[in-house]
């Protein structure tokens, strides 16, 4: 079986886990300090703040911008559902815009229709590896006087003419066993700006600034040592990883036949987190049959946008019709692309699709 992810954990994710069991430190202590100073320092900001998942450094980071009951953020539909999750955590409503069906992410043209006195913040999601169409968000973010906050969680190293993603506002990562790079479970925010910096320390731990005294609500998001013993070695990799993806990516691109592969826009480094191909046709579905009967992993991500879940129709009453998002839906389907596949992998996942659909 060829897997759709693999972490991979090596003598330094160990060695660093045994030595924080062995200092007694197990909680929130100097390797998540080491992690975030390491973090920021890769994205090209001041500063990073480690959070226990990525769904949590999402919500840290609209709590810090000071959304809340009564706000909109504008983002994407075509999302694992914790990106609009998080709005909704801290009582404001998600706003959805469909997305460029080349890239996967939000239409930056559509953008500004959905504005209204009440919007608060833009968030564009990272989709699959590959960073939102920034310029005109930021140039709108400006404009209209919003908050950005990036949902990043798929894409460490990703960049944007130069720039890397966490760079352009507040950046939220996930450092789920999936990702790029990973610590278990854990997240990270980065910014430059010193008081978004420190608003999210403070809700992460709580509302406080002095120990144990609170001036504010707060939640329990802290990363632990031990998952930042394993960041930090997964950090030292993450390049080298990254790397690898976009060479995988290159070869089954250069071999794939029958479907559409992915697009890299110009300036823009994907870091395929995911290796996302449509189906067209109707196709996907007998593909996925096809695949699994040759050992062959892949995912679909995602089979229902997020203005089409039940939480969203029935509980929330959302009834919309974004027809690019829906027909991502219906067509994708993502095939392993990790650092550890082998050329032999590469040559199985590429024969299995190309004799399934041509
Ligand atoms: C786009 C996106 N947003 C948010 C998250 C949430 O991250 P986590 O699973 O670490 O809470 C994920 C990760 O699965 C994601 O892929």
């Amino acid at each position: 079986m060829i897997s759709i992810a693999k972490p991979l954990m090596s003598e330094e994710e160990k060695q660093g886990v045994l030595e924080v069991l062995d200092s007694g430190m197990l909680a929130q202590g100097p390797k998540v300090k080491a992690l975030e100073e390491a973090f920021a320092d890769y994205c090209g900001v001041k500063h990073a703040v480690a959070t226990s998942s990525g769904t949590t450094a999402l919500h840290t980071a609209l709590l810090a911008q000071g959304i809340g009951e009564g706000d909109e953020v504008i983002t994407s539909p075509f999302t694992f559902i914790s990106s609009a999750n998080a709005i909704l955590f801290t009582g404001a409503k998600p706003v959805f815009v469909d997305i460029d069906p080349v890239t996967f992410n939000v239409d930056a043209a559509q953008i500004e229709e959905a504005v209204t006195p009440r919007t608060k913040a833009l968030m564009p999601i990272h989709l699959f590896g590959l960073t939102a169409d920034m310029d005109p968000i930021l140039a709108l973010a400006e404009e209209h006087g919003l908050a950005v906050i990036e949902d990043a969680c798929q894409a460490h190293g990703a960049d944007y003419h130069g720039r890397r993603a966490g760079s352009f506002g507040s950046g939220c990562f996930s450092f789920y066993p999936t990702k790029n790079m990973t610590t278990g479970e854990g997240g990270i925010i980065t910014t430059d700006d010193d008081a978004v910096a420190e608003s999210c320390r403070t809700a992460r731990q709580h509302g406080m600034r002095t120990r144990y005294y609170h001036e504010e609500l707060g939640y329990n998001f802290r990363m632990t040592d031990i998952h930042a013993a394993i960041g930090l070695a997964q950090l030292q990799k993450l390049e080298r990883f990254n790397e690898a993806r976009i060479a995988n990516a290159r070869y089954l691109t250069e071999h794939l036949q029958g479907v559409i592969t992915p697009t890299v826009p110009q300036g823009r480094r994907h870091v395929f987190h995911q290796y996302t191909i449509r189906v067209p046709d109707g196709k996907r579905d007998a593909l996925a049959e096809h695949l699994k009967a040759n050992a062959i992993g892949y995912g679909i991500y995602y089979p229902v946008p997020v203005h089409q879940q039940t939480l969203y129709v029935e509980t929330l009453g959302y009834d919309l019709t974004l027809p690019e998002a829906e027909r991502a839906a219906d067509e994708v389907l993502s095939l392993p692309i990790h650092p550890a596949l082998t050329r032999d992998d590469l040559d199985a996942i590429v024969s299995a699709v190309n004799r399934a659909v041509v």
